[in-house]
């Protein structure tokens, strides 16, 4: 069984032998974007290179990146511990291209790597398209095979990436694990699509646009690619489970939790468990980046963040709040 540790090598490794360069994890706090509160996302790094304010040595690239889902537009601390796939903390792994390949090699990559790679079968994938990228669809049936059945098209934000209010977006496809029928849940676009049959995995932008302050959406001069897929998530469908929490790194820091606690790590103390698994990864990595609590900003949200998954008196967590 592969380890998450494995499963980022691969990736990266993979990019690598396709001419991308591997970038380092950029910090948590975007540098010089005050309308980000935390970085959210692979692209934040590169958010200049597709608007073509800046240029580097480099025209693909690939990462792991630390990204916190806990503020603006992409926010998921409410959700977490309850469900099997929701973080405030995680890394997504991601291929860009900055100008340079677009849609047709995008989509060979991605299939590739896992249906190669990670040996993913591949009747267990299916697709969603922008409803008017015909071209998307088209490169899914030659490249993959994909009857029409399973590549659906969404004509709703679901296949529209954006960063943030204003920033590089795009039309997107994103590609969806089956689980099967035993488990309740439909296709991506039906009634019954927040179900756990279908996951998605991977998230593949082609970065046309900029949204703009005033609301206008701005054709970008260069095309290029920005994929995401979330560590976690793509490990726990190599690692067998249905679950993030049950992948080794996130079971390493439940199970620390259970014994520190003297209790069952699947108890009835389980939510508080995940909690404190995943609350402790974006705490720490929060202050390594240079947060602090704080009452305002990006410290108030550490700081919530941090009050979630500590025991405190009542009367102090009033006082505090
Ligand atoms: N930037 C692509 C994603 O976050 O899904």
């Amino acid at each position: 069984m592969p380890s998450l540790n494995d499963i980022r090598s691969t990736f990266l490794d993979y990019f690598r032998r396709n001419g991308h360069q591997v970038v380092d994890s950029s910090p948590l706090v975007p540098r010089n974007d005050p309308t980000l509160m935390f970085t959210n996302s692979g692209m934040v790094q590169f958010k200049n290179l597709f608007t073509g304010v800046e240029r580097r040595d480099y025209v693909r690239a690939t990462t792991a990146q630390k990204c916190v889902r806990a503020g603006g537009k992409h926010n998921d601390l409410d959700n977490v511990g309850y469900t099997a796939r929701h973080h405030t903390f995680f890394e997504m792994l991601g291929n860009f291209s900055f100008g340079d390949y677009f849609k047709s090699d995008a989509i060979p990559f991605a299939w590739e790597l896992l249906t190669k790679d990670f040996a993913i079968p591949k009747d267990k994938l299916l697709v969603t398209v922008y409803h008017t990228d015909d071209e998307a669809a088209g490169i899914w049936k030659k490249v993959a095979g994909l009857p029409d059945e399973r590549i659906i098209r969404i004509p709703t934000d679901d296949n529209f990436w954006r960063m943030g209010p204003t920033g590089p977006c795009g039309p997107c496809t994103e590609i969806f694990f089956d689980h099967g029928d035993h488990i309740w849940g439909g296709p991506p676009g039906s009634k019954d699509e927040d179900g756990d049959r279908f996951i998605e995995i991977w998230n593949l932008v082609f970065m046309q646009n900029e949204q703009m302050p005033d609301g206008s959406l701005r054709v970008l001069d260069m095309q290029s690619i920005d994929t995401g897929m979330g560590l976690e998530r793509i490990g726990a469908l190599l690692q067998g489970k249905h679950d993030n929490y049950d992948t080794d790194l996130m079971r390493s820091l439940i199970e620390a939790s259970a014994n520190a606690t003297s209790t069952d790590p699947d108890g009835p103390g389980k939510v508080h468990h995940r909690v404190i698994a995943d609350h402790l990864r974006s705490t720490s990595f929060l202050i390594a980046d240079g947060v602090m609590p704080s009452n305002e900003g990006r410290g108030y949200v550490l700081r919530r963040i941090m009050r979630r998954a500590m025991p405190m008196p009542t009367s102090w967590a009033r006082r505090t709040r």
